[in-house]
Parts: C-alpha cells; structure tokens; sequence
C-alpha cells in the first residue's frame, strides 16, 4: 500500500497498485465520478465508484468541501482529461460539509469575486485561485532563500520589536504592555515609557536594514526574510499593515552592484517558478484572460502571465537616473495635458505611482530601475552625492506593480550621516550604535529591500495585494 500525495500519483508511470488517498471533494458526477483534491496540485483525481457497491447513504455524504478517505487500485483512464484514475474499494468520509451551508456556496463551481472570498479567508484557499497562488507563494519563498544560500549569503533575523524608525517615517506600530486605561505617567503629563516593559518607547519593525547593515559589516553578505509592519493609512491594492520584505545587505557593494544584484536576484525567482509552478500559472493565467474579457480593449494587457513572466527574464532592466525621468515625465502626454492627478513640475517632486507606471508601461514598456533621487525625497541613510542634492537611491519598478524594491547605497561616511541626521531630526543618540559602524571599519555598502507580496502579485498576477497572503491586515481589517 502506497501513501501517496495526488500530484505524485498523476506522475506515477506504475498502474494496478493498491493507493490509498484522502482530501477534500470537489466534485461528484453521476453518483460516480468523484474529483478529489488533496492541495499537493490544482489537480483533481479521479476516483471512480460503482454505486452498487456503496450504501446509497455513504454516497449521499460525498458533497462538495467534505473530507474523504479512499482506498482503491490506480489503473490507466479510460475518460478524457486525466492519465490515471483511482477504482475505489472502499470510502470513508472523514468530515461532512453540509452543502446547504452558504459559506461552501464559495467552492461551488459558479466564479465568486475576489472579495466575497476575502469574507471567507479561512475557506477561499480550499479554491483553484487561492490553492494556486499560495502555492506559488511558498515556491517564490523557497527560491529567494535557495538564491541567497547559493550565492554565499547568511539569513539574518532582524528584530521584530526594536526602538528605531528605520526609515524615519513614523508610521509605526506601538509595543507596549502598559495599561492603555491608566498608563503611568512622567512630571510633563507625557506617558512615561520607561515604566514600560522594555522601559522606553518600542514598535514593530518598518524595516530590518539598520540591523541588517550591522551584520554585514561583519558577515560580508547577508539577508534578512521576515515580517515588516506599516501604519501607512492608505487603502490601495499595493499596500498592506503586515507584509514580508527580503532585505540583502552587502559590504563593499556600491549601487551598480546593488541594481546588479536585484535584477539578478528577481530574474531567478520569477524563473524558478516558472519552472516550478507549471500547472499553477497555467490556471491563473486562464483566470486572468478570463477577466480581461469583461474589460476594454484598452485596459487588458498586451501580454498574457507567463509571457510578461518570461519578458523579464529575457530584458535587461532600463537604467534611468531620476532627472532623466523628471525629463520624460515632464514632456510627457499625460503631464501636459493635465492627465496625472499630481502634475509634474519641477525637479525634485516625489513621483507617484502614477508616474512610475506610465515610465514603466508606456515609456520604456520595460522594467526600469530609476536611481540618483533627491536626497529631499529619502531616507537619511542614503549615500549623498558630489552634487550635494541627490543621493545613491534605486527604486526597480514593474508593471502593473509600480515600485516592487526600494534600495540605496548606504552613507558610509561618519560626519556626512551625522550631518544628515541632525538636519533630518533623527536622533543620533536613539541610533548611536549605527553611527558607530562608521566609525570601526566603515566601508562601502549597499542594500534594497523587496515587498514579497508584490513579488507574488506579479508573479500570479492577482490585481490586489490581498489577495496574496494568508491573512491581509489592512486598515480596518484584521478579522482571523
Ligand atoms: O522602499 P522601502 O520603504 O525601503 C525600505 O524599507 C528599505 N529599508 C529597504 C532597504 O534598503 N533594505 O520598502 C521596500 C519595499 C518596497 O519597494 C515595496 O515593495 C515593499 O517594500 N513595501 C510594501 N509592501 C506592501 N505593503 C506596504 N505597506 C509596503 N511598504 C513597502
Ligand atoms: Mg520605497
């Protein structure tokens, strides 16, 4: 007797072998043909049962969600669509699902929308979409740590809790176990956090690349994987409370090597799953053409999934410096005949991401990574340039996505990036022990950080970012 998961069954060259299989039902037709579906694929095996072998009152428990054992012997299919399929000797119902229960109605066969199924969170990865984005999402995972393994990095775990703002933005969660009702407070009426558990002020992590950077300066080359929590307020399809970021940190790197770095790092993931996730991307794919439909013409897109999948792969990313791109933004269509919501003016606006989506989709219709930005319009730890203006950031940019990494060469130089803080109102006492590493062996360096969900959003194509984790917490939402 094998124990075997469905998608090694439907490889399986061996036929007339005992199996025995348990997942869930997806369908049973003619009280006779039951697809089951055990998660190891999209895949459903055919189990074949011959009524007039089982109670009519087994039978009746075989609906659609319910939980199922079968024992039977694996022959080659007679039917279409499948290679293989099970003759079942015995059936055992594990757990019933009471088809009448509206919330099964999201595993019926009729198409629900993405937020309906959102409602159901616990439930809508038992569907094709979900099951197939998950699972892509764990093989992406996999493969950003076989990249950096391969390639001599170490996995650093930065903290979750920490009291700096790594990026100086204060959209931070507070970490407290003070009494919210009555916190204890100082002689100016403030709250006073040094009663509190770690007696001062602490959030979770925006960011591990201020921790990070300290490992790299002694490790070489590191990443971290991990967490990452945001207060930002915004209720878009790009943003999320809590996401997981991949941050590499390498010394002696500059932000040639960086931008080389990421587009490698990107082009191999996407490539693995390629590779991996065959039968997944095939179905999201269908699922994307399938929703294209009820768009304009307009609005689908030029490439199917795994088209644009293998466009990056076979393109280099285009280089552009920022003022090269306040350039093209400026003379651009839209900007002059007042079609972006935010008009590009002058050098030295932020860019939305109106903006990067038009360089990105109608300009370059290319990945682009923009670098050389105002030093006004980011962090403090960004390596400022002999023009005294711009600093040694990259922004890569996708379509459909806009930003997917966010990264820079690092200050390595002690009075520029105290310098720097002080003008900026970050305190160089609070982040002392960075201003130390430039002291003890400073030297070139250079990071990014990727948003993994936007990673998987492109990668399967889903439209909002919800929809590629578990559980998005977003604000107003944290049900589960
Ligand atoms: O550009 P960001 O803010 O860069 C940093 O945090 C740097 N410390 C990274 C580094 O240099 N080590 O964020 C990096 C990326 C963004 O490009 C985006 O992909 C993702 O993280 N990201 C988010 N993803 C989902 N929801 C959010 N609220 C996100 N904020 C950033
Ligand atoms: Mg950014």
């Amino acid at each position: 007797m094998q124990d075997k998961t469905i998608v090694e069954l439907l490889k399986s060259e061996k036929t007339h072998v005992e199996v025995i299989i348990r997942g869930w039902v997806r369908a049973f037709r003619s009280n006779r043909f039951i697809a089951l579906n055990d998660g190891s694929t999209i895949k459903t095996l055919q189990c074949v049962v011959d009524f007039e072998n089982f109670e009519e009152e087994l039978l009746k428990k075989v609906t659609v969600g319910a939980a199922i054992e079968v024992k039977g012997t694996l022959v080659e299919s007679q039917g279409q669509g499948q290679t293989v399929e099970i003759q079942v000797t015995k059936l055992t119902i594990l757990g019933e699902a009471n088809p009448e229960d509206v919330k099964l109605t999201i595993l019926s066969p009729k198409r629900h929308s993405l937020e309906t199924l959102r409602e159901q969170a616990h439930l809508r990865v038992r569907t094709n979409t979900f099951g197939a984005v998950m699972r892509t999402r764990s093989k992406l995972a996999f493969a950003v740590h076989e990249y950096f393994q391969q390639n001599g990095f170490n996995y650093m775990h930065a903290p979750i809790i920490t009291g700096s703002d790594a990026e100086g933005a204060g959209e931070m969660f507070r970490v407290t176990n003070l009494d919210a009702k009555n916190p204890p407070l100082d002689e100016n009426g403030n709250v006073d956090f040094k009663e509190d558990f770690f007696e001062k002020e602490t959030n979770l992590t925006v960011s591990g690349q201020l921790e990070a950077e300290t490992y790299a300066m002694a490790l070489g080359k590191v990443y971290t994987f991990g967490p990452t929590f945001r207060a930002e307020n915004s209720n878009t399809s790009r943003h999320l409370a809590e996401f997981w970021m991949i941050e590499p940190e390498v010394a002696f790197n500059d932000l040639d090597a960086n931008m080389d770095l990421a587009e490698d790092f990107i082009k191999y993931v996407i490539n693995y799953a390629l590779e991996n996730c065959a039968d997944d991307l095939e179905f999201l794919e269908n699922r994307l053409l399938e929703e294209e439909k009820n768009k304009p013409q307009d609005e689908r897109s030029e490439m199917k999934l795994r088209e644009k999948l293998r466009f990056i792969l076979e393109n280099n990313f285009k280089r552009v410096s920022y003022t090269e791109a306040i350039d093209i933004l400026k003379r651009s269509k839209p900007n002059q005949k007042k079609k972006f919501k935010y008009i590009i003016e002058e050098w030295g606006a932020d860019l939305q991401s109106e903006h990067e989506r038009f360089l990105v989709e109608k300009h370059f219709k290319s990945p682009v990574i923009l670098f050389d930005y105002p030093a006004k319009i980011k962090a403090f730890y960004m390596r400022l340039n002999d023009d005294g203006k711009t600093v040694r950031a990259m922004d890569v940019l996708f379509p459909g996505i806009g930003e997917i990494v966010g990264g820079s060469q690092r200050e390595e130089r002690y009075d520029v990036l105290k310098q720097k803080m002080e003008a900026m109102d970050i305190s160089t006492e609070e982040l002392y022990w960075y201003l130390d590493l430039r002291k003890f062996g400073t030297a070139v360096h250079s990071g990014f950080g990727l948003g993994f969900e936007r990673l998987v959003q492109f990668t399967t194509g889903m439209g909002n970012i919800r929809d590629v984790i578990p559980y998005p917490r977003t604000p107003g939402n944290a049900e589960f």
